[in-house]
């Protein structure tokens, strides 16, 4: 049996080094993983009871619409339940976008680097993946637009952008959001939206109104520190949502991630000290580079992107001997790069301990 040819040439996506994996291949008792972006401080205590509650009812298929879910995230960001679509993380919704939009003939345009799933879904319908490099590490949306055409279909806005951390303001969004044709969709990717501080940071529930072609992206996966539930979701137009829904399976989101999400929401002071420490914990990054001299992306995300001036795989190599798993900058589009998730303020120190000495 052949898979369709443009499968073929596709690489598989690399996902973080396993804690478990390391500390059998090195022979370590602890190891630390600071290479996938996780909440380090794990996810709110209240969600304990939801967890118990489903673990009685495992026989049961999930609720297929996910509703108390989607009712939960509605009001929580003042839409309508019907704005959202729950997905089997975002990724599966980055899937169901392409799936259901692309064919052959047609194209998306993103930045590069970028989060890889875009392209990898892109190139699996058949269409064209246009990439325009970022501009000092952001979005070049002056280049991105002039790539549009009639047949692009999705115009993909990681923000912020992973794996550089940097970020779209309004004003320069708003003003793309304007040339953009109404028929091509801009999915403006958020999964990091919990830790961004600055305030020019984009309104996008607001774009939503007063665009009909934008589409969020946002997830539990990171501020909420459950990945690995699975949990992500659209915010969309009802009717664009409603095509789309038609593509998922039905019982795509399982009963803990829907029962635990739906939980989640309501410790907003877990999300609130999340952010704050990830402030703290960004500054230390930003000091000890400061002071050696190094290149970095002020971020707006729960990980930093840094020079280390020589080989970021080299490095990635010596930290793991060390038991800290980061993600080498080669493996991501920046060369002589690292990219390390901000962990507890135990994991910072570790981490910049062991770089100081390496830079020595
Ligand atoms: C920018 C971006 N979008 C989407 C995702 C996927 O998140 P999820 O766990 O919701 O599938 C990630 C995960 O790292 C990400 O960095």
């Amino acid at each position: 049996m052949r898979v369709k040819e443009q499968i073929t040439n596709l690489k598989r996506y690399q996902a973080g080094k396993p804690i478990e994996e390391v500390k059998k291949e090195l022979g370590l008792t602890e190891v630390i993983k600071l290479a996938s972006n996780e909440n380090p401080f794990g996810c709110s205590q209240l969600v304990k009871e939801a967890v118990l509650k489903v673990s009685e009812d495992l026989s049961i298929y999930p609720d297929s619409i996910a509703a108390e879910l989607r009712h939960k995230i509605s009001e929580l960001l003042h839409i309508q339940d019907e704005e959202i679509l729950i997905g089997n993380g975002s990724d599966e919704i980055i899937q169901l976008l392409c799936r259901g939009i692309l064919q052959q003939g047609d194209n998306c345009v993103m930045a590069t680097p970028t989060f890889p799933n875009y392209k990898h879904n892109c190139l699996i319908e058949g269409a064209e993946a246009r990439e325009v490099p970022l501009k000092d590490g952001t979005h070049d949306l002056d280049k991105m637009i002039k790539q549009v055409d009639k047949h692009t279909k999705i115009i993909w806005i990681c923000n912020p952008n992973n794996p550089s951390g940097t970020y779209v303001n309004e004003k320069a969004l708003v003003s793309f959001l304007e040339k953009v044709p109404s028929t091509s969709l801009v999915v403006i990717d958020e999964a990091y939206v919990e830790y961004a501080s600055a305030t020019d940071f984009p309104d996008s529930l607001s774009l939503i109104k007063r665009f009909n072609n934008v589409l969020l992206l946002r997830t539990f996966s990171k501020a909420y520190g459950l990945a690995a539930l699975r949990v992500g979701y659209a915010i969309g137009q009802p009717s664009l949502l409603n095509q789309i829904d038609i593509l998922r399976a039905p019982f795509n989101c399982g009963r803990m991630g829907q029962a635990v999400a739906a939980r989640a929401i309501d410790d907003q002071n877990f999300i609130r000290e999340t952010f704050l420490k990830n402030v703290k914990g960004l500054n230390m990054f930003y000091q000890f580079c400061d002071a050696h001299g190094l290149h970095y992306y002020p971020s707006q995300t729960n990980f930093i992107l840094m020079s280390m001036n020589r080989s970021g795989e080299q490095i990635f190599q010596e930290l793991l001997h060390q038991g800290i798993i980061i993600r080498p900058g080669e493996r991501l589009g920046f060369p002589n790069y690292v990219r390390i998730t901000v962990g507890t303020l135990d994991q910072n120190e570790k981490v910049i301990s062991c770089l100081s000495k390496l830079m020595k």
